[in-house]
């Protein structure tokens, strides 16, 4: 059974193409450029899972897993900059449908993909039609400076049903005053933001509404230090936002006892709450 279960994963991931849909874990030569020291998260992927190197207008803008049963992220790794948000369209990744589709995201209205091999690999904008929730980004399309990485964070693929409320309330006062506020004397600021699963879906099933949201970052300061932090807030109907360490965090995230989740290289601390601005 065992070996069976085995075998039938790596079948699974090698019809997973190569390239921007990646077989092999971020690292130094995979995806390079999102990851303090290019070290992703240790033992935080679903059963089946894809990891996207979200490429853009010709460049790679930021990584995500995604998680291909439940049709949200499980994280998306970027490197923080306080900005605006470029709004486009809703993208989708051609990538998730087979490993000979476009490198690139596409815009859902215009892309020529079939509908029905779209709508079974990942989650599309009309899933979160009707539904009393946001479609929440994980990857804030606030924190980029360039407009380009800005709209690339408008892929369905980096999107999560949100409680309204909270996206638009202590979720958005997180993402636009309390990083900005804490990455304030850091020279690069390394953030990680995603979402546990809960045990609702919307779109007949088709999407998980996460039990969780959270966010963490891990950045290299002035003095030459290092900082980082964490926060994480309810999905099911408390407009809150929490600080948490992230030795709490990872935790919360490890589902295995014997594959506890690393959320950063070990150069991280792991032991800092933060206090809210206001
Ligand atoms: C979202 O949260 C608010 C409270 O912050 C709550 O009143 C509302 O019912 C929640 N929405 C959903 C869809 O759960």
């Amino acid at each position: 059974m065992f070996h069976f279960v085995l075998l039938a994963m790596a079948l699974n991931y090698h019809t997973v193409g190569n390239a921007e849909v990646i077989t092999s874990p971020f690292s130094d030569k995979h995806c390079p450029g999102f990851f303090y020291k290019d070290t992703e998260p240790k033992n935080l992927m679903p059963q089946s899972f894809a990891r996207i190197c979200q490429r853009f207008n010709n460049k790679y803008r930021f990584a995500t897993m995604y998680d291909r049963q439940n049709h949200i992220p499980v994280y998306s790794a970027y490197v923080y900059q306080a900005g605006n948000s470029n709004r486009i369209g809703w993208l989708i990744e051609p990538q998730l449908v087979g490993n000979s589709y476009n490198k690139e995201m596409e815009d859902e209205v215009l892309t020529t993909i079939d509908r029905n091999l779209l709508r079974a690999s990942q989650a599309l904008d009309d899933d979160y039609k009707d539904t009393k929730y946001d479609r929440g980004h994980i990857n804030p399309s606030l924190h980029h400076n360039d407009p380009d990485d800005s709209m690339s964070t408008f892929t369905l693929t980096n999107i999560v049903p949100q409680n309204a409320t909270l996206n638009q309330g202590a979720w958005r006062h997180y993402e636009e005053d309390t990083i900005k506020h804490q990455a304030a004397d850091c020279t690069r600021t390394y953030a990680i933001v995603g979402a546990i699963p809960g045990n609702n879906y919307i779109s007949k099933g088709r999407v998980n509404v996460p039990a969780y949201i959270w966010a963490a970052a891990c950045c290299t300061l002035q003095n030459g230090g290092m900082k980082a932090w964490a926060v994480i807030a309810d999905n099911s109907g408390i407009n809150r936002v929490d600080p948490i360490t992230l030795a709490d965090l990872e935790k919360k995230l490890s589902t295995h006892p014997t594959r506890p989740v690393h959320l950063f290289h070990t150069d991280c601390p792991k032991n800092t709450l933060i206090k809210f601005s206001t």
